[in-house]
């Protein structure tokens, strides 16, 4: 039997049919493998999820078993656990977190980002960085010596702890640029999101607050401060120094606005009606009340028009890897 007719056999034909599958994968592993000319960086790891049982079992070691302590604490984890959520909305959403690295250092930086809350709480009592430290700076520490970054690529790692100790500064160092001010920006935004979903279900219309989580302020429902007020108007985001009474904190909330950067982050506040609760908390003083709303739907008309103009402001797109 010459060649040609062996492979006109059955037997044959699986043979040839089994050569030329090997023959496709070794070409692709050559093209596209670890040293291939075709390999993108940018789409490597990315299946591997964020693992958030060292963060959990972390947070657990700081439970005592006294009520208040831990229930506080418990509302930080959950937190944390929601920041994640708001983060992948905005990395499945904005194209400059398509990428793998950046991706995974948003992920990472939203879980980690109030790690320094349980120290803060366990040493001081409060989570008032002005009564205590800055919790930012102090969870990258904390981050820095221990073991929850251990096997990441050095560049996230760099990413994660430039986010984790910035999330929290009222505004980013103009120096800040490329992809850390990304991924600052993307955690700045879902924590922004979440904190707003928790300050709503404190500051609306006939809501009980907590006093620790409003910051000990006056409940005085027809007071307010025009600091605050004229931030708002003014498109500066308002300053956590200028707040005496319960309507000071729902205009400093309101000024988060512009401060998001994420065209899906306004989205999603506009639809969770997050900051319509906080607005309906100020019925007792109407004047703040109807000058807040305008500064919010003009905010939110705003931003609506400049994305259909294509003129909102694009985040910093990522440099050549
Ligand atoms: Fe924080």
């Amino acid at each position: 039997m010459t060649p040609a007719e062996l492979l006109l056999t059955k037997t044959g034909g699986t043979v040839l049919a089994l050569v030329l599958l090997l023959c496709l994968a070794l070409l692709l592993r050559r093209l596209y493998g670890q040293r291939g000319p075709r390999r993108d960086p940018s789409r490597e790891a990315p299946a591997r999820d964020i693992n958030t049982a060292p963060f959990l079992a972390y947070a657990r070691g700081f439970f005592s078993g006294e009520a208040r302590g831990d229930s506080l604490l418990a509302l930080k984890a959950e937190h944390t656990l929601r920041v994640l959520e708001e983060a992948r909305a905005i990395a499945a959403s904005e194209p400059a977190f398509s990428a793998a690295l950046p991706r995974r250092a948003l992920l990472l930086a939203a879980l980690y980002h109030d790690l320094g809350r349980f120290e803060q709480l366990r040493r001081y009592r409060t989570f008032v960085d002005a009564r205590s430290c800055n919790h930012g700076l102090l969870g990258a520490r904390i981050l820095s010596r221990g073991v929850f970054l251990a096997g990441e690529p050095e560049e996230v790692r760099r990413l994660v702890l430039t986010a984790v100790a910035l999330h929290n500064r009222q505004r980013l160092p103009e120096g800040l640029s490329g992809p850390g001010r990304l991924v600052t920006q993307g955690v700045r935004d879902a924590d922004k999101m979440d904190i707003l979903r928790i300050m709503a279900g404190q500051l609306a219309a006939g809501a009980v607050a907590d006093p620790a989580v409003v910051m000990h302020l006056a409940d005085e429902p027809q007071s307010w401060s025009a600091p605050l007020l004229s931030a708002l108007e003014e498109g500066r985001t308002g300053s956590f120094s200028d707040m005496r009474f319960y309507n000071d904190f729902r205009l400093l909330l309101c000024t988060w606005l512009q401060d998001l950067t994420f065209a899906v982050s306004l989205r999603r506040l506009r639809d969770a009606g997050h900051l319509e609760a906080i607005l309906g908390g100020l019925a007792a003083a109407p004047e703040a009340q109807a000058r807040a709303r305008r500064a919010v739907e003009a905010f939110f008309r705003a931003a609506a028009d400049a994305d259909r103009q294509g003129k909102r402001p694009c985040p910093p797109s990522l440099p050549d890897r």
